[in-house]
């Protein structure tokens, strides 16, 4: 027969462990949450001054050429949308200095589960999410590999008086559906970064 005190021994050790258990878990949960959501939202929902484009040429040169430039605070990638077409299909770039209208800002998290995209990839000019495998070409837009519906969402880009360049992130602009495509690069559809 037991006694009292090794009951409520068992009974204290019972309520240590799943304390610990539960520990556990809520620090699983949060890192998960904090992996699949690294930047949800904070810092962004307003206007933020990215510089000028001989500032954004001057921190990446190769925007002139088609790459993108990414922008920390606001999550995103600068897109010179002619450029980055000749990029992708192998041609010189025919605007190094583009308009208002030629640029788009990609919103760096995925439309699928919300993963930070990682730069474009050499190997076919396409972005490609590490973590389902999700492909966009080089405007973002969805292609055939993995699991997201729609393509990466953007935000507005406009142009101070000064000559700034301003990314807009108070309104998401959501991907068009996967096959919403305005660009189509040389690679097959299927293909990813590989
Ligand atoms: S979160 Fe990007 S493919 Fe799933």
């Amino acid at each position: 027969m037991l006694d009292q005190r090794t009951l409520s021994r068992r009974s204290f050790m019972r309520r240590v462990l799943g304390a610990g258990v539960g520990l556990m878990s809520l620090e699983f949960l949060g890192g998960t949450l904090a992996f699949l959501w690294p930047n949800i939202s904070e810092g962004l929902g307003g206007r933020l001054r990215v510089g000028t484009i001989d500032a954004i040429l001057d921190a990446t040169p190769r925007f002139a050429e088609g790459y993108p430039h990414g922008v920390v605070a606001a999550r995103s990638f600068l897109v010179n949308v002619p450029a980055a077409r000749a990029l992708a299909n192998g041609a010189p770039s025919p605007n190094p200095a583009p308009a208002p209208d030629e640029m788009i800002a990609l919103w760096r998290k995925c439309p699928h589960l919300g993963c930070m995209v990682p730069d474009l990839c050499e190997s076919v000019k396409r972005f490609q999410c590490r973590c389902h495998g999700s492909t966009y070409n080089i405007l973002g837009e969805k292609l055939e590999k993995g699991p997201a519906e729609r393509g990466m969402d953007r935000f507005a880009v406009l142009i101070e008086d000064d000559g700034t360049v301003v990314i807009d992130t108070s309104e998401i602009l959501r991907g068009a559906p996967e096959g919403t495509v305005t660009f189509t690069d040389p690679h097959p559809a299927d293909a990813g970064c590989g």
